[in-house]
């Protein structure tokens, strides 16, 4: 496996993990990278490393340029492991080289793999000489983890971005000028409302420091780098950070003898006789991930769960668990379910309470709504929909 030059000096050397189907809980159907990079320099440096499984490909890529025992700095941009996991590797061959990161990357990296390595800790506006080239820091604290930070080459104009702006697509082109770019952009927005949604605050701070910089190529963690249409994925991550919702409405489901699911239908036709834009997700065909994607720019979020053995079914349960944890603000929701006794749609309520929505509505249906009762549900809706 050979690097790929992508200006003078500098390659990318990372691993394409084309059989990931699942990166913790999100559904990578589409597969991943993980993007490292040598500079080569009179200090030849690498910036990231890659996920343990791929130590192999960063090796092979790596030694296709250079022998890793001569590079002298390793950039640590981000603790987590698809990125840092090949270094405890990579440091059997240069045992001397210096690890360069931010304070909370020092401390992560020393509690995941109690080394005693060489650290040169960095703080925003800190720069280092690579000898005709040079790095500057600036830590990204929450995009992804608190050790997130992204280093620039002001000689090449390469923003090294790590997680943000990134994609789970595995590809050998490694930029969107060569690869789909509907793709690429669907790609980069799963991944912003699955893994950065949270952050939305540190995003935009991280994107007015980014932004200050003359950037010409930016270089990502994940998936393809951007040089063609920097500007269009950049007013995305506005856009998307800005968290402004649009006249859309997602309903989110599962029902086993179809009553619920008949209620999913009433309330769809509510918020279609106001034309807003629907996506009705039933848990038993669509991934959570996936679902997530839809809930970036909804501005209702209806979920609905039958009643089963004094709880609601465990599809719904753990969608709402995984929506609790990335937690969009700022949107109105809809519970929903029918049930035969014991009815416990409730505990939609209190996690979606606890996600922080407002609550307009809760559609508790005992046994099997017929077509009056759907009206009434309709109408119901409508009059709650402003
Ligand atoms: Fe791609 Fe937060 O690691």
């Amino acid at each position: 496996m050979k690097a790929r030059k992508i200006s003078e000096n500098v390659y990318w050397v990372g691993g394409i993990d084309w059989d990931v189907r699942n990166f913790h809980g999100y559904l990578t159907q589409r597969g991943t990278t993980y993007n490292a990079y040598l500079i080569i320099d009179k200090k030849i440096t690498l910036i990231d490393t890659v996920k343990p499984t791929m130590t192999s490909q960063l090796l092979q890529r790596i030694s296709s340029v250079i022998e890793p025992q001569k590079i002298d700095y390793i950039v640590s941009n981000h603790v987590e492991m698809d990125h840092s996991g090949s270094l405890p590797a990579i440091l059997k061959h240069t045992p001397n080289a210096e690890i360069i990161t931010c304070p909370h990357g020092e401390k992560g990296l020393k509690k995941h793999y109690k080394k005693d390595w060489k650290f040169r800790v960095v703080k925003t506006g800190d720069t280092i000489s690579t000898g005709n080239y040079s790095l500057q820091f600036v830590l990204t604290p929450m995009v992804h983890w608190p050790d997130n930070m992204i280093t620039y080459m002001p000689e090449k104009k390469i923003l090294f971005s790590n997680d943000a702006f990134g994609q789970h697509y595995a590809s050998t082109g490694r930029f969107d000028d060569e690869c789909p770019p509907d793709i690429i952009m669907d790609e980069a927005k799963k991944y912003y409302a699955n893994i950065v949604l949270p952050y939305a605050k540190p995003v935009k701070n991280a994107l007015d420091e980014a932004l200050k910089l003359d950037i010409e190529m930016i270089a990502t963690s994940h998936g393809v780098g951007w040089r063609k249409n920097i500007a269009g994925i950049v007013e995305k991550y506005r856009e998307w950070s800005s968290n402004k919702t649009k006249k859309k409405a997602l309903i989110v489901y599962d029902t086993m003898w179809h009553s619920t699911e008949k209620i999913a239908f009433a309330i769809y036709d509510a918020f279609e006789s106001k034309d807003y834009q629907i996506v009705l997700s039933n848990l038993q065909h669509n991934h959570i991930s996936d679902i997530m994607t839809e809930l970036i720019d909804a501005e209702y979020i209806c979920v609905g769960s039958p009643t089963l053995n004094k709880n609601i079914m465990p599809s719904v349960a753990g969608f709402l668990t995984y929506l609790n944890g990335l937690a969009p603000g700022n949107r109105k929701a809809i519970s929903f379910g029918s049930y035969g006794w014991g009815e416990q749609i409730k505990k939609i309520d209190q996690y979606l309470s606890d996600t922080g929505f407002e609550i307009i509505e809760s559609v508790k249906h005992k046994y099997i709504p017929d077509n009056e009762d759907l009206l009434r549900i309709k109408n119901n809706i409508i009059d709650k929909i402003k």
